[in-house]
């Protein structure tokens, strides 16, 4: 039977399950924050920007009449996560959770890992060439680092508000596809770290790979020790 769905999304894996769950012939939205300006397109319905806490996405399930919620944000999207919980529990509305693990260090890895992005700035060495694959967000707790030169990737240009480092450069765009790609372009850019978080999945796989080839050490912020619950 035909199911009405709502899917947290903003990650590869929310959107391909859209997709699916669209071809199997439910009534599919999918839903993301707004933090990107040019959304894949997709066969569901899109829904943009926050809902207003736990009591907002309990009142959107309800209005819609939801018949399931998905929770596929990212690993280190943590608020949204308490948030469907919480509306979970009010509307009894059926809350399934994707799961990314976690990536798995290897042999050759060379990571230092972290369980804030505060500590792992404090343990950059002054001099260092840093590059940051993280959001928006967290740049600005790297901002003090005034004896640091940072790399920062990000989808789309930072917008007024983000706190950058004196010393910084701004790559836009999506990380590069292979291995190859993101060696190249460390070592064009006199990389000496990479700062990073434990995402998981295949997307941002590329630069772990790269960092294990030239052996660059990589700064890794770990997921809270707590998680987002299982569903
Ligand atoms: N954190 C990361 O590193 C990361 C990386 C890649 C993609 N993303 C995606 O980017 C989005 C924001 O991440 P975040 O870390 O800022 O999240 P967050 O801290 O957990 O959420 C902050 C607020 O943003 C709104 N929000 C978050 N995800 C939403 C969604 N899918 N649909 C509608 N509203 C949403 C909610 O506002 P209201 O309380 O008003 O509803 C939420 O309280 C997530 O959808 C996540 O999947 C995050």
């Amino acid at each position: 039977m035909a199911e009405k769905i709502l899917i947290l999304g903003g990650t590869s894996e929310a959107h391909a399950l859209a997709e699916k769950l669209v071809a199997e012939g439910h009534y599919v939205t999918l839903s993301l924050a707004g933090r990107t300006e040019k959304p894949a397109t997709s066969a569901a319905t899109i829904h943009i920007g926050g809902f207003g806490g736990a009591q907002g996405l309990s009142a959107f399930l309800r209005k819609g009449r939801f018949t399931r919620l998905v929770d596929a944000t990212h690993p280190y999207a943590y608020r949204i996560s308490e948030n469907a919980d919480q509306a979970a529990e009010l509307t009894t509305i059926p809350l399934q959770r994707l799961d990314r693990p976690p990536w798995r260090k290897r042999l050759g890895d060379n990571w230092t890992e972290f369980d804030t992005h505060e500590h792992a700035r404090d343990a950059l060495p002054a001099g260092a060439t840093v590059f940051l694959a993280l959001g928006s967000t967290h740049i600005a707790a790297f901002a003090q680092r005034a004896d640091v030169r940072f790399l920062i990737r990000m989808v789309d240009p930072p917008g007024e508000k983000v706190v950058l480092p004196r010393f910084h450069q701004i790559i836009t765009g999506k990380p590069q596809v292979t291995p190859e790609g993101e060696s190249d372009l460390f070592a064009r850019s006199g990389v000496t770290h990479l700062v990073c978080r434990n995402s998981g999945g295949d997307a941002g796989y590329a630069k772990i790979e790269a960092a294990r080839r030239i052996n660059l050490p990589v700064f890794m912020i770990n997921r809270r020790r707590s998680g987002k619950p299982a569903r």
